[in-house]
């Protein structure tokens, strides 16, 4: 396994964030768009960078996660209307499979946990390819089926917390 640390991206940070996003989603507009935009109020990017310093991965998230109304039965939530929401996740290809994305998730995980969220939740992308690798993926890092979106049949998962 590669060495690797994870810490919160700060302004310092921010080229290499994009850059990371530029090889994920090429084109796309996709934030931040500027330095300030890294790190505000709630919410966060981790960066991933091995001993050389070379940035591999980034994981985006804040904790107000509060839409339970998104969800089709959320009966059994009722202790935890509230969470940690990882809203997007990003392995540099060349070092996949060696638990970068997993200390990544553990990072957003401690963060959730000092920040007083009960639960992180995630909706693992369907589209466009790899979904039962994704969902594997989530599986081990304890994350498990939580309920259905509306209006799309698309799965929660979550991490309860404590
Ligand atoms: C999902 C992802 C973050 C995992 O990063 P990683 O550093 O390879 O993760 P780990 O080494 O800790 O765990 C590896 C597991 O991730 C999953 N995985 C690996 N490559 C994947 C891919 N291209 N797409 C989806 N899942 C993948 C597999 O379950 C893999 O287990 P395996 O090696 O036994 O097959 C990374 O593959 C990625 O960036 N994928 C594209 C973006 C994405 O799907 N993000 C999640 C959106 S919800």
């Amino acid at each position: 396994m590669n060495d690797v640390w994870v810490d919160v991206a700060g302004p310092a940070d921010f080229s290499d964030v994009r850059a990371l996003l530029e090889m994920w989603k090429p084109g796309q507009r996709v934030t931040p768009r500027r330095p300030a935009d890294l790190a505000t109020g709630r919410s966060l990017f981790l960066l991933a960078r091995l001993s050389n310093g070379a940035p591999v991965g980034l994981v985006e998230g804040h904790h107000d996660w509060t839409n339970w109304e998104l969800l089709a039965d959320w009966g059994h939530l009722t202790d935890a209307d509230r969470g940690s929401y990882l809203l997007s996740l990003f392995v540099d290809p060349s070092v996949r499979s060696d638990q970068v994305g997993t200390a990544l998730v553990d990072a957003f995980v401690a963060e959730a946990v000092g920040a007083g969220s009960p639960l992180v939740v995630v909706i693992p992308d369907a589209e466009p390819f790899s979904y039962e690798r994704r969902l594997s993926f989530f599986r081990r890092c304890d994350f498990i089926p939580l309920a259905v979106t509306v209006p799309q049949p698309t799965w929660i998962w979550g991490r309860p917390l404590g």
